[in-house]
């Protein structure tokens, strides 16, 4: 049903068996995950810049990627240290977060655990490289605050308007880095000729790789 369902909706593509062929060897599949999450995290109109990140609370949110490390298999979120998902993570840190490139008809679904860091070096460097206009989000009230009238919780003299580097210092206590170390891969390639699919799991610096019927 899955399968079909998917098969009905695919274009048929000319050059997918050339595609699958490249795809016929684990690391390579594991370097093109990587080379896709580090498009992800640099290109903003990559499909895969704004991917749904996933809580132990059984929640999930559309967030920016803001950085990935290929050595260390780390993502980089930014976040506010109000907002719910902080505190899920806090109480159970295991996460999920899921990809899709419509036009390269791949799916990235990765695990692994999170940590919300608020006053260390990787912070301060992230809260210094952003906009004041970026910084401006830590100034008014913390995510899922509840308001009488549509809000941006912003304060309204700084709707619209970008502060100065005084103004929005006092959002910096606000600002968190949601790292995630990456401890699960699932990629998925749609083809009409058969999807493919491949597994890794990680072993200390190690990745064990499998296929896996899709
Ligand atoms: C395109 C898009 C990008 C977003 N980027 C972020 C982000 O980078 N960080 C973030 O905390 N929330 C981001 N949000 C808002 C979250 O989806 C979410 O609504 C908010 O963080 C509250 O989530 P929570 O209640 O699960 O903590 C983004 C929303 C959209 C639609």
């Amino acid at each position: 049903m899955f399968r079909d369902h998917f098969l009905n909706d695919l274009t048929i593509h000319a050059d997918a068996p050339m595609a699958r062929r490249m795809f016929d060897d684990l690391d390579e599949v594991r370097s093109d995950l990587a080379r896709r999450l580090t498009r992800a995290a640099k290109d903003r109109r990559s499909p895969m810049h704004v991917p749904a990140v996933v809580t132990s609370d059984v929640d999930a949110r559309t967030m920016v990627l803001r950085a990935f490390d290929p050595k260390a298999w780390t993502l980089r979120f930014h976040t506010d240290t109000r907002a719910p998902k902080v505190d899920a993570v806090k109480a159970d840190p295991r996460m999920a977060v899921l990809f899709y490139d419509k036009s390269a008809k791949i799916q990235i679904r990765v695990r692994g655990t999170g940590e919300v860091l608020e006053q260390d070096a990787l912070t301060d460097t992230a809260w210094s490289n952003s906009t004041n206009f970026a910084r401006r989000c830590y100034l008014g009230d913390g995510p899922g605050a509840v308001s009488d009238a549509p809000t941006s919780g912003l304060p309204e003299r700084f709707e619209g308007v970008e502060p100065t580097d005084d103004e929005v210092a006092p959002g910096r206590p606000n600002f968190a880095v949601l790292r995630i170390t990456l401890e699960e891969l699932d990629w998925f390639y749609l083809a009409h000729t058969g999807h493919v699919r491949a597994q890794f799991e990680r072993s200390g610096d190690q990745w064990e790789g499998r296929w896996v019927s899709p």
